[in-house]
């Protein structure tokens, strides 16, 4: 099985937590894509109804919109169900790093008031310690990046400022925001890190997903696997 499949295989067996009338949160980057098309898809066949998607960025609005999801915004609806998202690395603890795709405000935003919040991975995003792999995306108000970026070195991180493809400058969130990628050495207490990370002056919100995460579902090349917390 191929990373893709994984993703699917993932993406599919979330839809079994899928019921009529569910306000559901709608998450970003390509392993939720799966997901998203795969609602629109029972939707359109029918097999459950009166769903509402609240998007976590402009890719994610627009994909639903695609596939025949009806969307709101988080302030039209009174409560989300079920959030579905990705992330780009999960610890034993289910703790999380998400932010790769710079959506991760109102990514924690809406996943930190679902009802259930649902991870769906690919086995490369499992790790022993969070930042094993992967940076911490940090939001920031643009004029204090480079501040918060010399802060940083107070924890060794190396950090940088996310440039964009095909777009000459810097990343700008959907927020109007500039990314920050700062790679520690290694997270051990991550909900402490995430506290700490978000007291910094400037920093809008943090990629740590801390004690957020209920059902973590992994792809693996000898099938789905539910992890929970
Ligand atoms: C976007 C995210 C994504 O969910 C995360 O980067 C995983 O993406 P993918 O499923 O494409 O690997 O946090 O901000």
């Amino acid at each position: 099985m191929n990373i893709e499949e994984m993703k699917k295989i993932a993406a599919k067996e979330a839809l079994k937590f899928i019921e009529d009338d569910m306000v559901i949160g709608l998450g970003t980057g390509s392993t939720t894509a799966y997901f998203i098309r795969l609602l629109g898809d029972m939707i359109k066949k029918g097999e459950v109804s009166d769903i509402v998607g609240v998007p976590t960025s402009y890719q994610s609005r627009l994909l639903a919109i695609e596939s025949g999801i009806p969307v709101a915004t988080l302030d039209q609806v009174d409560a989300i169900d079920v959030a579905v998202d990705g992330a780009d690395e999960v610890d034993p603890n289910l703790n999380l790093i998400k932010g790769r795709g710079a959506a991760l405000t109102m990514e924690k935003i809406i996943e930190s008031r679902a009802g259930m919040f649902i991870v769906l991975v690919d086995e490369r995003k499992l790790v022993d310690y969070l930042c094993q792999k992967m940076p911490v995306p940090i939001e920031v108000i643009p004029q204090a990046w480079r501040a918060i970026v010399e802060e940083l070195s107070i924890f060794n991180a190396e950090a940088k400022l996310r440039m964009g493809v095909n777009k000459d400058g810097p990343v700008i969130t959907d927020n109007g925001n500039f990314i920050i990628d700062a790679k520690f050495p290694r997270i051990d207490d991550p909900l402490d890190m995430e506290i700490e990370l978000n007291t910094i002056p400037g920093v809008v919100e943090n990629g740590i997903f801390a004690d957020i995460a209920d059902i973590v579902i992994v792809g693996t090349k000898e099938g789905v696997k539910t992890l929970e917390r």
